[in-house]
């Protein structure tokens, strides 16, 4: 399903200043899936199965615990309290991308298939350069707003700038039989304003996407194909074509140049950011 707003909290009524200012300031440590990012890409843990700050692993745990982040934060503490429901919720954090890529991928296709997943994104800062992709379309979210973003389709995200970007993200897991998916509480102010999702992206033709193809194939080799992957990656955002369409030109651009190597690469990459990927599965594009 496409990404799609539900709602919007008046952020206004809360003064997170001190606590982005908090968030900018936690040192970077290394992440699982740093490798598919470009730039500075950092997620923080504010609530998850053990408590501890630096467990960013998703857990369908029955209990959540606050960290140590979400102690100093105690706005967003405050608006998490007053606007949503905890039963169900399984992990909050924070994320931020600066002058950098997500590459495009799915989530969720490595776990337990008993479960709906329901990821929640806020938007706290207003930054006119971020985007985010989808199947459907290119988008950017407002501070504020509450998006379901539909992790288990392809999807992508970037900030052209070298501004933050801190959004809030929340992690809903209902069993498969339970139909009444609360996720505001009874307090929740939440507003409701429909508006006009999708960018309009420049046009690119068949014979646009042809000559890319065969400049990627001059230039495509075991170490060049990481620094493509993320150029390519980027056109879909300002190009309208499809959220994955770079892999189908690396593809076909491996297969021009004849390397084996990197066709094999390409096409194990893609089944495991956009097909299936088993539980703890990694790879790596730098091995
Ligand atoms: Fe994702």
């Amino acid at each position: 399903m496409a990404s799609r707003i539900i709602g919007t909290i008046d952020l206004s009524e809360y003064t997170i200043m001190d606590d982005l200012n908090y968030l900018n300031s936690v040192v970077k440590v290394a992440e699982e899936y740093d490798e598919f990012c470009q730039g500075y890409w950092q997620n923080l843990s504010l609530m998850n199965a053990s408590g501890e700050a630096h467990d960013s692993l998703y857990r369908n745990s029955k209990i959540i615990l606050p960290t140590h982040h979400l102690k100093k934060c105690t706005e967003i503490s405050r608006i998490i309290q007053d606007n949503f429901e905890l039963t169900g919720l399984k992990m909050v954090r924070t994320r931020n991308l600066i002058d950098g890529m997500v590459i495009p991928h799915k989530d969720f296709v490595e776990l337990n298939k008993d479960y709906n997943y329901l990821r929640l994104m806020i938007p706290l800062q207003e930054n006119s350069q971020c985007f985010n992709s989808d199947e459907f379309g290119v988008f950017q979210m407002r501070p504020g707003e509450i998006w379901i973003l539909d992790a288990a389709i392809s999807h992508a995200a970037i900030n052209f700038s070298t501004n933050s970007r801190i959004f809030l993200c929340l992690d809903y897991a209902f069993s498969v039989e339970n139909k009444n998916l609360n996720i505001f509480n009874k307090s929740a102010k939440i507003l409701m304003e429909n508006r006009h999702i999708y960018i309009n992206r420049k046009p690119m033709n068949e014979s646009d996407q042809d000559h890319i193809i065969e400049g990627l194939s001059k230039i495509i080799s075991s170490f060049t194909l990481r620094d493509l992957l993320f150029a390519v990656s980027k056109y879909h955002f300002v190009y309208h074509v499809p959220v994955t369409a770079g892999f189908d030109w690396l593809k076909k651009a491996a297969i021009i140049a004849g390397d084996e190597e990197s066709h094999n690469k390409i096409n194990k990459l893609s089944r495991y950011l956009i097909e299936a990927r088993e539980l703890g599965e990694r790879f790596s594009l730098t091995s």
